[in-house]
């Protein structure tokens, strides 16, 4: 509480010393308060935590935080790290946390197992033996749902072929056939071990080498329509169809990664259990590896919202499931209105997202000017962390306003801040906030998780090590069996 009340008369100062400045022109815009924002208690609940203090967990659902700052400037510190540090005193939260470099598990995780009672799950698509958690992306999906998973999926991984729409608009026809072919034979066969997305691409490569066994395949187990489908495919001229295969291959080309293979053979990340039990879920794929997995890290993200929303309203005791995303940034999405989107669309269910960029010139990169104005505007909070540079001094000074005030019987109008006087602002170890639909907000600083000596020694413990991994590689589907003597070989049941 000792910071409390020096934040307060360091406040108060500041807010005089404005108070005398700004009285020279009968200063009538101001600054917001950022004591009625951040607390350390809010009485409905504490939220999103900067540095010590909190954001209210009504303001946190508005739409989650858009965190803004250069390398090095103290986002894991000061604000990811925070949250997961922070974790007793908010309204009961478990984490989804994109953890690339693994430094924030590493951090953390002694101190939220051992302190704060949360268990962990660990899904690293670069390295089977590293994940205590699989998610097969075909697994749960309902059968009217496997068009749409399969353009969605086509969209992500992109096929070499992409200016073509046809190229792809086949590819994701050839893959959703081949996933209603393998719900067919589960659904024959009462086992889901088949039904995964290395059988689909294996089931690609077999219309290539051996174009007669799938056709069997198909008629002994596919409906008509499928049957119909499949025929229409098969008809074309042998270079289309090649190159129709070629490209479909090339979309699913991290099947043929092993991690990828064993980590996406089965579901047993169980997403409906976070809503019951403290859980935090780290995303470890590593950043080397990053470039290819990011279509599948977003993939797997998507799922998440998907079931949050198909779940319905949370009940009260539900908990609230927040995403902290640090490097926002290496998310790929088939739309890119769809980080926007989903920001403002999740705060119904009881869950937010922490979207962590390098600058806000990278969200318009990513997601187009309109996009990122969406983004903005969707985030019930902003804070810009550092120092500003000109761009984004001259947002501030924009979203600030004007005021008129009168001298020597003259009117003169002047910005609230010009972006000169918020870039000279001291905010270097702070920030500049927007929340709540307040003025902006000056911090001065934002204490970070290593100033506070217990949990400093907390994060300098060793991290549990990942017990579980995977390291079978999952069957390929018995074609030679199933399209044989079939009748006598269906007893098993994996
Ligand atoms: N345990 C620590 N003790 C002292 N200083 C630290 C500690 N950890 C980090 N720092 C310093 O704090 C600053 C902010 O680091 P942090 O990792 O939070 O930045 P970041 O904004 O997340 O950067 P990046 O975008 O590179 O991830 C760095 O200058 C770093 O040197
Ligand atoms: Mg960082």
């Amino acid at each position: 509480m000792i910071h409390d009340i020096l934040d307060s008369i360091s406040d108060g100062l500041d807010a005089i010393l404005q108070w005398i400045v700004g009285g020279k022109h009968a200063y009538k815009g101001k600054l917001g308060n950022s004591r009625k924002v951040l607390k350390y208690k809010h009485r409905k609940g504490n939220g999103i935590r900067i540095g010590e203090k909190f954001i209210s967990m009504k303001q946190s659902l508005h739409g989650g935080l858009l965190l803004i700052g250069k390398t090095g400037i103290g986002k894991t510190s000061k604000i990811f790290a925070q949250q997961l540090f922070g974790a007793s005193k908010m309204v009961d939260t478990s984490f989804v946390v994109f953890d690339q470099t693994k430094q924030a598990r590493d951090m953390a995780m002694p101190y939220m197992e051992q302190e704060l009672g949360y268990d962990e799950d660990i899904i690293n698509f670069a390295d089977a033996t590293q994940s205590t958690v699989g998610w097969n992306p075909i697994e749960n999906l309902p059968l009217d749902r496997i068009n749409r998973f399969s353009e969605e999926l086509v969209a992500i991984e992109g096929g070499t072929n992409v200016k073509e729409p046809i190229w792809n608009n086949t590819a994701s026809a050839i893959i959703g056939m081949m996933i209603w072919l393998l719900k067919y034979i589960q659904a024959e066969l009462g086992t889901n071990r088949y039904t995964n997305l290395y059988n689909v691409r294996y089931l690609v490569t077999l219309i290539q080498a051996n174009v007669k066994k799938m056709n069997v395949l198909v008629a002994k187990y596919g409906d008509d329509m499928l049957y119909t489908s499949y025929r229409g495919l098969i008809k074309n001229d042998a270079k289309f169809l090649n190159s129709a295969l070629s490209n479909t291959l090339s979309v699913l080309k991290n099947w043929q990664d092993e991690n990828v293979i064993k980590t996406t053979a089965r579901t047993t990340l169980d997403m409906g259990s976070y809503r019951d039990e403290k859980r935090i879920l780290w995303i470890q794929s590593s950043v080397m590896a990053q470039d290819y997995l990011k279509g599948l890290n977003s993939l797997f993200l998507k799922e998440w919202f998907t079931q949050i929303i198909e779940a319905g309203i949370p009940t009260k005791t539900d908990n609230v499931i927040a995403f902290l995303v640090d490097e926002a940034g290496s998310l790929k999405t088939k739309n890119k209105q769809f980080i926007p989107f989903i920001s403002s669309q999740i705060r119904k269910y009881k869950a937010y997202g922490i979207w962590g960029y390098q600058s806000f010139s990278q969200c318009q990169d990513l997601y187009t000017q309109q996009g990122a104005e969406t983004l903005k505007a969707n985030t019930g909070s902003v804070l810009y962390l550092g120092g500003t540079n000109l761009a984004t001094a001259t947002e501030i000074s924009k979203s600030l306003g004007k005021y008129s005030y009168k001298e020597n019987d003259r009117t003169h109008h002047r910005e609230v801040l010009t972006p000169q006087e918020v870039m000279h602002k001291n905010t270097k170890d702070g920030g500049i906030f927007i929340s709540s639909g307040q003025p902006p907000m000056l911090l001065k600083r934002i204490k970070a998780y290593y100033q506070n000596k217990k949990i400093n020694t907390w994060a300098e413990e060793q991290a549990p090590p990942i017990q579980g991994g995977f390291q079978q590689m999952p069957p390929l589907l018995p074609v030679d069996e199933f399209i044989g003597n079939t009748d006598s070989n269906t007893s098993d049941n994996g």
